[in-house]
């Protein structure tokens, strides 16, 4: 019973290292931050070790052992107390600083890769040891990666294939990633990838496969971007319109006005941009009338009320084409609009704008006249003024009583010698009016029904 129990525990005991690599059996803790560590090629790498200790012990070793993938494992470096022995071959390579256990390699190589097995004894009372692991990588860092895409030239839309290469010229272990517009791919189905994702293909390339692929090279201590490159892919022609600069369209029915010369453009979504031929459609007959982007249709030479075209785009690449028809119909001219757009004023307009500026003309008249009217009072009501302002003013003749002054007001000339005759109704053209040295004004009164009965005025 006792040797069972006994057993019993031991197996516990053992279990629990196993597990936990924390003893409570033993009274050493023996810890490594991380079981696996990248080292690049040429540089230091320190593996970092760190061990707790609960009783007081006399004498500590630390052993150092690398362990290569069916290979023997190769003693390294053992230290006892202060004093340290590498093996002679490593003297330069290796550095231990008892009590730290922790192992520096001064310059890593490529075959320094493998396990690192340290073991630390402890003696005191009694003797306690662990041991633990590290798996250390080295990596040479990856070259900026390029990538190129065959065939060069580009494919055609659901035909072709694009296949993508991506090559760094150094690094180890360089896994690759692509990138479209700095994004993930998307998962598609149209997507193959070579084992190690160096190459990438996209199969029966579509629009949608537009964009600025990169790829990213990779291993475990660095990453590379390739520069973008944008592939060529041949499409369309998509979306075909027609467009006109004039006229108004409604659907697939353009009205356009007679003397109109109107430009057609036909667009569609193409690469490279297609080619456009113009068909005219009469009864059964077709005819090419142009080729290229836009054709000019001047609605005079149309004898037709409306007229049936087709623009034809084709890619001459992708080997497909689309075409449109539209009619055209043009509406005989309307006058008042031809006025309009040949831009000469309307007999109305003009009449409109010459009353305007006679009314404009006599409202002022009228009021330079109240003003001189108004300094005419002032001067009488101050009859000393020096003798030359009176000189300098213009004679005033009129009535002081400015209501009877209202109606329309003409200028005249009139010889010095001539006294200004008021004749009302009377036409300024009746006057003999020559060798004209000064003017005055002439007031008419106002007779609206003779104004209007003659013609002259
Ligand atoms: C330290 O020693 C005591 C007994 O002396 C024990 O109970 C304790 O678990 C030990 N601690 C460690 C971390 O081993
Ligand atoms: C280690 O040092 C202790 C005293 O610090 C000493 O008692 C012990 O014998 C030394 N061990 C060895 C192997 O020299
Ligand atoms: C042990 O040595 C390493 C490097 O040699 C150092 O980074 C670490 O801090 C040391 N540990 C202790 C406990 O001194
Ligand atoms: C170690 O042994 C000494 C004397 O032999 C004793 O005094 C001490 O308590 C022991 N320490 C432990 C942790 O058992
Ligand atoms: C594109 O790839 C598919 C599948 O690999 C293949 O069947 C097809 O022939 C390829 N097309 C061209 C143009 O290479
Ligand atoms: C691709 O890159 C070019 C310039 O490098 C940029 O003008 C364009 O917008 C990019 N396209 C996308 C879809 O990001
Ligand atoms: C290849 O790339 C795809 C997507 O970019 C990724 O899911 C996959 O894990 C990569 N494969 C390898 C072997 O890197
Ligand atoms: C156009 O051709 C079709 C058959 O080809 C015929 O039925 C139709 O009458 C023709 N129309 C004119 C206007 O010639
Ligand atoms: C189209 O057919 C009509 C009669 O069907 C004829 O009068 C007209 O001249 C034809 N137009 C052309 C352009 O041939
Ligand atoms: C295809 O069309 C483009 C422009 O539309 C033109 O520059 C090119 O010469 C054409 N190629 C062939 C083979 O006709
Ligand atoms: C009027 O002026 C003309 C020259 O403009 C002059 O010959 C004529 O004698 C003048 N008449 C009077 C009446 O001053």
């Amino acid at each position: 019973m006792e040797r069972l129990s006994c057993t019993r525990r031991f197996l516990k005991c053992s279990i629990f290292i196993l597990i936990s690599g924390l003893s409570i059996c033993t009274t050493l803790k023996l810890t490594v931050p991380s079981p696996v560590i990248h080292g690049i090629k040429g540089q230091p790498l320190i593996l970092p070790v760190y061990y707790e200790v609960n009783q007081s012990a006399s004498s500590v070793q630390i052993i150092w052992l690398m362990e290569r993938s069916q290979a023997q494992a190769r003693y390294l470096i053992t230290s006892i107390n202060q004093s340290v022995m590498p093996d002679l071959e490593l003297q330069h390579k290796l550095t231990l600083k008892p009590p730290n256990a922790s192992l520096l390699i001064h310059s890593l190589h490529l075959n320094d890769e493998g396990t690192y097995i340290v073991k630390v004894n402890l003696e005191g009372n009694t003797t306690v040891s662990a041991t633990q692991k590290i798996d250390v990588t080295v990596d040479v860092p990856v070259s900026k990666p390029m990538v190129q895409t065959e065939p060069s030239y580009g494919a055609v839309e659901q035909v072709g294939n694009i296949t993508f290469k991506c090559f760094a010229m150094k690094g180890t272990r360089v896994v690759y990633e692509w990138l479209k517009n700095g994004g993930p791919l998307q998962d598609r189905s149209s997507y193959v990838f070579s084992p190690n994702n160096a190459t990438f293909t996209i199969v029966s390339v579509t629009k949608g496969d537009i964009g600025n692929y990169s790829c990213l090279a990779r291993n475990f201590v660095s990453e590379t971007e390739s520069d973008v490159i944008t592939p060529t892919i041949y499409y369309g022609p998509y979306g075909l319109r027609v467009i006109s600069d004039k006229g108004l369209k409604v659907g697939e029915v353009f009205t356009i006005d007679t003397g109109q010369s109107v430009r057609f453009d036909c667009s569609a979504d193409s690469n490279p941009p297609n080619t456009c031929a113009w068909i005219q459609r009469t009864n059964n007959s077709t005819e090419i009338i142009n080729y290229g982007p836009y054709f000019k249709l001047l609605s005079d030479k149309v004898r037709q009320k409306s007229m049936d075209y087709l623009c034809r785009a084709y890619n001459n690449i992708t080997g497909r084409g689309e075409e449109m028809q539209f009619t055209v119909i043009i509406t005989p001219i309307d006058p008042e609009k031809l006025l309009q757009d040949t831009g000469s004023l309307s007999p109305l307009a003009a009449i409109t704008g010459v009353s305007l500026f006679i009314i404009l003309s006599i409202c002022l008249l009228f009021i330079w006249k109240k003003y001189q009217l108004h300094r005419g009072i002032q001067w009488k009501l101050q009859p000393r003024r020096p003798s030359t302002e009176y000189r300098r003013t213009p004679i005033f003749s009129g009535h002081e009583d400015a209501i009877n002054d209202f109606g329309i007001y003409e200028f005249v000339s009139l010889p010095d010698a001539v006294v200004p005759h008021r004749a009302p109704g009377q036409a300024a053209s009746v006057l003999h009016l020559q060798d004209i040295n000064c003017t005055i004004y002439e007031v008419i009164q106002h007779v609206p029904e003779q104004a209007q009965n003659d013609p002259q005025s």
